[in-house]
């Protein structure tokens, strides 16, 4: 998920705007949109087949005969007739065969002979249903939809495949792909045998505070105090000097473009939301063998400097690679700049911005806003959810109000559930440090449906294979799972229905 937004981050993305005169203005947004890492070698033998299947635009309204096809793709090197299908599901971002060649499903999948499908979800990757993302083209966009292509397409693999037609589904699915495989789950428990969801949020929330909260918990606690208290007071040093009206400091250590407007609200919050921004990244996709928080804060606490705001700026600065000749543009304005565009192939619809942020103004919210009182947040409190919710309004047509957007969320959680998912077979995981986390059910949702907490994992870090770099809980998980699943298929076989098709 794009962590704001939703789901998932690593690195951060800076974009150039040429339209500068003497230097160069880079706008940068930290990019969590992406597809869940698989950290681990990846053999690149060419077994996967790509495929398409025909779908309904809309599937609730029979009066509606538009179609468009929809991406998948296949790996059946391993498949063995009646072996089960184990589908990968898509999130908001183009799917790549990694996850069906490697990883931990795939190591399932192929120890049972199994088939492996990876689906690409409406509107993401090369899956285009529509012309263009023009507003009243993004109604199409929406889990219900998505969860009613998943159900289509399994039903329709079943008739084409010969081999599988009496297999039995495992779902897999990783942060907003997690969230489908559990509500999958509780809207069609006859198309799958039950469901793997890693690092799923289920809570439709808008002002998403916790998501900064546990950011703040793992810098301290992987990065040291050293390193938390400087960017704290950093924080707190640069909201007193707005406070005190005096921004001369900011806007030469920060290399503004231009000074800091404080009659701008929606540009103060933009920076101090841009200057928090790199953390998120870092610990959603925490992985202690990359050193993902620890070498940041051993850089950041080194830096010798007057006062912390110096030293967390010249460390930001050194990170987006902002030098002489080069300024940065924390303004509103560049942002929405950057953000309009409405063709499938302008940057915002490409990098999935455009789609997934419609989904959190229709859907869900999970704005990652600053202000806790929690005694350990670091972040202070300058770039509250009503920033987001400006975005909601500005980037659609003005269509999304505040109101609008709350009743988008209530309807989420009256549809679902939220954290009381009325589901079977669905096997949870969630880690430690992953900010997303606190919007999952943290507890077993019954004797079917375990959960795990996987002490100092971060965001679907545990997609990858066994192996000896795997703390003792995460091994014992994967391990646990595998048997969960046998017991699953064993019993999918034994209840099912229809005598014709029970194996021998
Ligand atoms: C699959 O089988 C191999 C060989 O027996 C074994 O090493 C591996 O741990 C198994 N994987 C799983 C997920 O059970
Ligand atoms: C800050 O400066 C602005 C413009 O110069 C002025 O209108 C405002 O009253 C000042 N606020 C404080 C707290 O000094
Ligand atoms: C603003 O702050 C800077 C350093 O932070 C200081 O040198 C300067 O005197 C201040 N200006 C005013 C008008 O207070
Ligand atoms: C840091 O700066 C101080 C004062 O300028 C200096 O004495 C000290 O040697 C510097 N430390 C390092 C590690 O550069």
């Amino acid at each position: 998920m794009k962590t704001f937004l939703a789901f998932f981050l690593v690195a951060a993305s800076a974009q150039i705007s040429f339209a500068a005169l003497s230097y160069l203005r880079y706008n940068v947004k930290d990019s969590i949109l992406r597809e869940p890492p698989l950290r681990q070698p990846i053999p690149t033998a060419d077994v996967i087949q790509e495929g398409w299947v025909r779908q309904r635009l809309d599937n609730f309204d029979p009066q509606n005969t538009q179609h468009f096809y929809m991406r998948y793709l296949m790996n059946s090197e391993h498949l063995q007739e009646g072996g089960p299908i184990f589908i990968f599901v898509g999130g908001e971002w183009t799917i790549s065969p990694g996850m069906i060649r490697a990883g931990h499903m795939f190591d399932m999948a192929r120890n049972l002979s199994g088939l492996m499908i990876y689906t690409e979800h409406r509107y993401y990757g090369y899956t285009t249903p529509v012309p263009n993302l023009e507003m009243d083209n993004m109604r199409f966009l929406n889990i219900d939809q998505a969860l009613a292509d998943l159900a289509h397409f399994i039903v329709y693999m079943k008739e084409q495949i010969p081999q599988i037609r009496n297999s039995h589904v495992i779902l897999v699915g990783c942060s907003y792909s997690g969230t489908m495989v559990t509500w999958f789950m509780q809207k069609y428990p006859h198309l799958a045998a039950g469901a793997w969801s890693m690092s799923a949020p289920l809570l439709a929330k808008v002002d998403f505070i916790e998501y900064k909260e546990v950011v703040s918990h793992a810098v301290t606690t992987v990065g040291g105090e050293q390193c938390s208290g400087r960017i704290r007071r950093a924080i707190e040093e640069m909201e007193a000097m707005v406070a005190a009206n005096n921004t001369s400091e900011i806007n030469r250590l920060f290399r503004l473009c231009d000074p800091l407007d404080l009659t701008n609200q929606l540009d103060v919050w933009s920076l101090f939301s841009d200057v928090a921004g790199p953390w998120s990244g870092m610990v959603q996709y925490y992985n202690e063998f990359y050193r993902d928080i620890e070498d940041p804060c051993e850089n950041l606490v080194a830096i010798n400097a007057t006062s912390d705001i110096e030293a967390y700026a010249e460390w930001l600065m050194n990170r987006w690679r902002i030098r002489d000749g080069y300024c940065y543009d924390h303004t509103y304005a560049a942002f929405l700049d950057d953000f309009s565009g409405t063709n499938w192939d302008d940057w915002v619809a490409r990098s999935e911005w455009r789609q997934w942020l419609y989904q959190t103004c229709a859907e869900y919210g999970w704005y990652q806003s600053s202000g806790s009182e929690h005694p350990d947040f670091i972040f202070g409190s300058s770039f509250p959810a009503d920033f987001s919710l400006q975005w909601c309004h500005d980037l659609y047509d003005n269509f999304f109000t505040p109101d609008i957007v709350h009743g988008s969320i209530d309807r989420t959680n009256v549809i679902y559930g939220g954290l009381n998912p009325n589901v079977r077979r669905v096997y949870s995981s969630h880690g430690e440090f992953d900010p997303w986390a606190p919007m999952g059910v943290r507890w077993d949702i019954n004797d079917e449906s375990p959960t795990v907490i996987l002490p100092r994992q971060s965001h679907c870090s545990d997609t990858s294979s066994i192996s000896d770099r795997d703390r003792p809980e995460v091994r014992e998980h994967k391990e646990r799972l595998f048997q969960v699943i046998l017991r699953w298929l064993e019993e999918a076989d034994r209840n099912q229905p229809n005598p014709e098709a029970k194996k021998h």
